[in-house]
């Protein structure tokens, strides 16, 4: 991943949470609709920036045996540790994806929320998925849609902003996923909130 974004993301975490307010809440709300926690889960939230799914799952009274929240940019992970610091089941990594050392099998959900257009190798990172959990584990996936009108947006977008942005439709994704041996269970789009949902 280019470290611009890291940089970005360094310089705008102090703000991230008010200035995203109404998008964050949405795409969190959409996402645990979906979302199926165990108490015995294991769960990695791979791009998890402030911890704010995290802050919600708790408030939601979610129960769960162990949460990495792991983030890139150590300005958003530092607000996640203050949020968590008494919350031991809850620790933190600061890697990138690509750079992610757990042994296979070691999660059985692994999140990844508006962040999978910031990964450069998407196919080598879904295959690092793959492995990390165990047999039976889940991906849940919400991310910007790159379909119908949004393929103009997105491009303006990635024109316009100094990150590494690779989005995708709903149908590439779903390709992506079959290739690297997940078996989809569910998978949706909106138009309103660019959204899509694989699961
Ligand atoms: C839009 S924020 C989403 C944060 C959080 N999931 C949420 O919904 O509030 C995107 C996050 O992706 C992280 N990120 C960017 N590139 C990454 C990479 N290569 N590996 C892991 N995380 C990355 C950024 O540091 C940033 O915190």
């Amino acid at each position: 991943m280019a470290d611009s974004t890291i940089t970005h993301y360094n310089r705008k975490a102090a703000n991230y949470e008010q200035k995203w307010h109404k998008y964050l809440e949405h795409t969190h709300q959409s996402l645990i609709k979906h979302i199926v926690i165990e108490s015995s889960d294991v769960i990695l939230d791979i791009s998890g920036g402030t911890g704010l799914l995290a802050k919600n799952l708790v408030d939601q009274n979610y129960s769960f045996t162990y949460f990495v929240i792991n983030d890139p940019s150590e300005e958003m992970l530092s607000i996640a540790r203050q949020r968590f610091s008494d919350k031991p089941i809850i620790s933190f990594k600061n890697q990138k994806v690509q750079d992610l050392s757990y042994p296979q099998n070691y999660f059985t959900k692994i999140i990844c929320l508006n962040s999978f257009h910031f990964y450069e190798k998407q196919d080598q990172v879904l295959n690092r998925f793959y492995k990390l959990l165990k047999p039976g584990g889940k991906l849940y996936i919400l991310d910007w849609n790159r379909e119908g009108f949004f393929r103009i947006l997105n491009t303006l977008i990635r024109w316009s902003s100094p990150e590494y942005i690779n989005t995708r439709s709903l149908g590439k994704l779903r390709q992506m996923l079959s290739n690297n041996n997940f078996d989809i269970q569910k998978s949706n789009n909106w138009i309103s909130d660019t959204g899509n949902l694989c699961l």
